[in-house]
């Protein structure tokens, strides 16, 4: 059997389980989308973000890059984070980090990755701007989870520091922002910062009063 062939097999089986349950199930999914939540995770193959908090097709709106960083000038990143918010009205956005994190630790090194050093330039900047934090932990594992943590931090300001978040904050009081790092070794959740409509930010980052 060929990897192709093994995927569909799989697929075919999955399809049947669900109808087996409701045979509506497909035809009701396939009529509208209503999520209540927004995932932005590492695409760490070992982090399947509806997998891990028990979420069904429908309930979560993803997006996954290396590292699980808020850009501010990736489109794909803020056309998922403007559909999800000010379309699908969700009420939740979590930004989930992952101890272990390959792309975290690539960027604390000195390696050159090509192509991808430009993405992880973000990290570096976040390392520059927590170095002596980071680097007061002596324990290399210690050190790396700590650093995925503080990033989490960072990805969640970023996010509240978008047009689209504080217009929606303005509107509706929401979305609220959850920070939170997936242990890879318990498989549990941990949460690090939260952010919401009366979170603090810096003033250099806020707009203007949205006028509606
Ligand atoms: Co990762």
């Amino acid at each position: 059997m060929t990897d192709k062939e093994k995927l569909f097999l799989c697929n075919q089986a999955w399809a049947q389980e669900k109808l087996d349950v409701d045979s509506d199930y497909f035809t009701r999914l396939a009529k509208d989308q209503s999520p209540d939540y927004l995932w932005i995770g590492c695409s760490d193959s070992r982090v399947p973000a509806n997998e891990i908090i028990g979420a069904q097709p429908g309930e979560l709106f993803v997006h996954r890059n290396i590292a699980n960083l808020v850009v501010h000038t990736d489109l794909n990143l803020l056309s998922v984070l403007d559909y999800a918010v000010t379309h699908l009205k969700v009420k939740h956005i979590i930004l989930c980090g992952h101890t272990g994190c390959g792309g975290v630790k690539a960027a604390m090194t000195h390696s050159n990755f090509d192509l991808l050093n430009k993405w992880l330039r973000n990290l570096k900047e976040v390392y520059f701007h927590h170095r002596e934090e980071i680097e007061a932990i002596q324990n290399e594992e210690e050190r790396l989870d700590r650093f995925v943590e503080i990033n989490v931090v960072e990805q969640v300001q970023n996010l509240a520091k978008t047009s689209v978040v504080q217009k929606s904050w303005q509107r509706h009081q929401l979305p609220l922002i959850h920070g939170w790092v997936y242990n890879m070794k318990t498989g549990l959740l941990k949460s690090v910062v939260e952010m919401g409509h009366d979170s603090e930010i810096d003033p250099i980052f806020k707009f203007d009063s949205f006028g509606f």
